[in-house]
């Protein structure tokens, strides 16, 4: 049979500014990356419907990290040793030539989805355009016998004479882990042990999916994405969880020593992010924006899910602040609205279009801020500031979630809002929410208090259609 890429049949939802699929599926970001001139991103993708399928990579490329131009599917499964998926990966660049390390799926054919095994492959290109799959794939056939079946999503990364590889994994009591693998070539690897597990509760996780390990600020983080940990009253309320740990790296044990479990974005719509080294040194970071099993109302039209904006991340306090690459400027068109005035009750701050960027600075004192439509409201976030707490609602979902913050005399907030998303970054990005919202008329964003609110606002309108689809 021959299979046609989905088409898309309403573009009601279609994102103006983020990454998004020409048409079809959309998860996890792989090998972020900067290579001859150009950040690359791929996903996971499947273009044949707006499902999760036979894992693709899809890919974009952009010349600065706001404008993006997709281009040919980089790998497609179906080969002996990826036969039923090219999952989760990273890229590294070596010797002007771009190196991509995928996990191969394989299922044993009894149609049981939970019975399936794993292994690490390579793929090169020396374009960053055609990838060719390595000969003498797979380059990491087997798990290793201290594990059990889950064994994906390798990362790769260079330190003084040698690569590392973690990969995300799971040992035999069926708890989350992260293995090493370290060599000299990036073909033959040497399996090094676990680098850090799960505490030994189960609240830590079953399976440790998307592992990224790097230095920040004189620290190492390990940020990883934890499947099973159970919900603490505020936190873990997602199906899955994102976050990481700060601690230290010693590459002659090869073990992390790690600090507490941190989330690291509190909405809804987060999970599977990873990062790369900008040519400039910035630590940079994308995320899928969505969630597993969540509703997706864009599938009804075509496609589903979307890649967050890149984020650039730095450490204050051992807590990782995340914010919008300055390049993300750029989207403004013209000078913006700027406003300082005293809140009482309720403000229309901005309607009509979809596309905006809105900023408040608000001094200490309660608010809400409403994301609605002439119909209904669509979400609210407010911030009790006795409680230095953010309570975020989401209406379609009939759900919240929170965060808290360090004190502060002024709170700080920016807004990425797109056509089905809104970005909400907290006081420099301490706190983040992201989200996806579903509204087939321009939102509005209105803030009111109860009390008197001192408040500055800028608005900016933003450019629409920075993504380019291949033919
Ligand atoms: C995370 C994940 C990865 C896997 C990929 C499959 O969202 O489950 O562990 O490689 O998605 O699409």
């Amino acid at each position: 049979m021959d299979k046609h890429p989905t088409t898309i049949t309403n573009s009601r939802y279609r994102l103006g500014y983020h990454v998004i699929p020409k048409s079809g599926w959309i998860n996890d970001p792989n090998g972020f990356t900067y290579f001859n001139g150009y950040y690359h991103i791929f996903y996971q993708h499947y273009p044949y419907a707006p499902e999760w399928g036979p894992m693709h990579w899809g890919h974009a490329r952009s010349k600065d990290l706001v404008h993006w131009e997709t281009l040919p599917i980089a790998l497609t499964p179906g080969d002996t040793e990826d036969k039923d998926g090219c999952f989760s990966g990273t890229a590294i660049e070596k010797d002007g030539r771009l190196y991509l390390f995928y996990t191969g799926h394989h299922y044993y054919g009894d149609n049981d989805p939970d019975h399936f095994w794993q292994n690490q492959n390579m793929a090169y290109s020396d374009d960053g355009l055609h990838f060719t799959k390595y000969e003498n794939n797979a380059i990491i056939p087997k798990a290793p016998s201290d594990n059990t079946h889950h064994f994906r999503d390798p990362k790769v990364w260079k330190h003084n004479e040698h690569y590392y590889m973690i990969v995300g994994s799971q040992n035999t009591e069926e708890l989350g882990r992260i293995i090493m693998y370290r060599s000299t070539d990036l073909l033959n690897w040497k399996y090094l042990g676990p680098v850090n597990e799960s505490n030994g509760e189960k609240t830590e996780g079953y399976m440790w999916e998307c592992p990224d390990l790097f230095e920040l600020d004189d620290k190492y983080v390990f940020l990883f994405s934890p499947q099973g940990m159970e919900a603490e009253k505020e936190q873990y309320l997602n199906l899955f969880q994102n976050g990481y740990f700060v601690g230290d790296l010693d590459y002659d044990t090869h073990t992390f020593s790690r600090g507490k479990f941190k989330e690291l974005d509190h909405g809804h719509d987060f999970y599977a992010p990873q990062t790369m080294q900008a040519p400039d040194g910035r630590r940079i970071l994308i995320g899928w924006m969505a969630m597993w099993e969540s509703e997706m109302p864009e599938k009804e039209d075509g496609w589903s899910g979307a890649l967050t904006l890149p984020r650039e991340l730095y450490l204050k306090n051992e807590h990782f602040y995340m914010k919008p690459v300055d390049e993300i400027k750029q989207l403004r068109i013209g000078e913006g609205h700027h406003e300082s005035f005293t809140l009482k009750e309720e403000k229309l701050i901005t309607q009509h279009h979809y596309q905006n960027e809105v900023n408040l600075n608000i001094l200490n004192s309660d608010f809400t801020v409403k994301l609605r439509n002439s119909k209904a409201q669509l979400l609210s976030f407010s911030f009790d500031a006795q409680n230095n707490k953010f309570t975020l609602y989401r209406n379609d979902k009939n759900d919240y979630r929170y965060s808290t913050i360090e004190p502060n005399s002024t709170i700080n907030i920016q807004m990425f809002i797109d056509t089905s998303s809104i970005e909400i970054f907290i006081n420099d990005g301490e706190s983040v929410f992201t989200e996806r919202y579903y509204s087939e008329e321009a939102p509005q964003l209105w803030l009111s208090t109860n009390e008197e609110a001192k408040v500055k606002s800028s608005v900016y309108q933003l450019e629409t259609n920075t993504i380019t689809f291949d033919e």
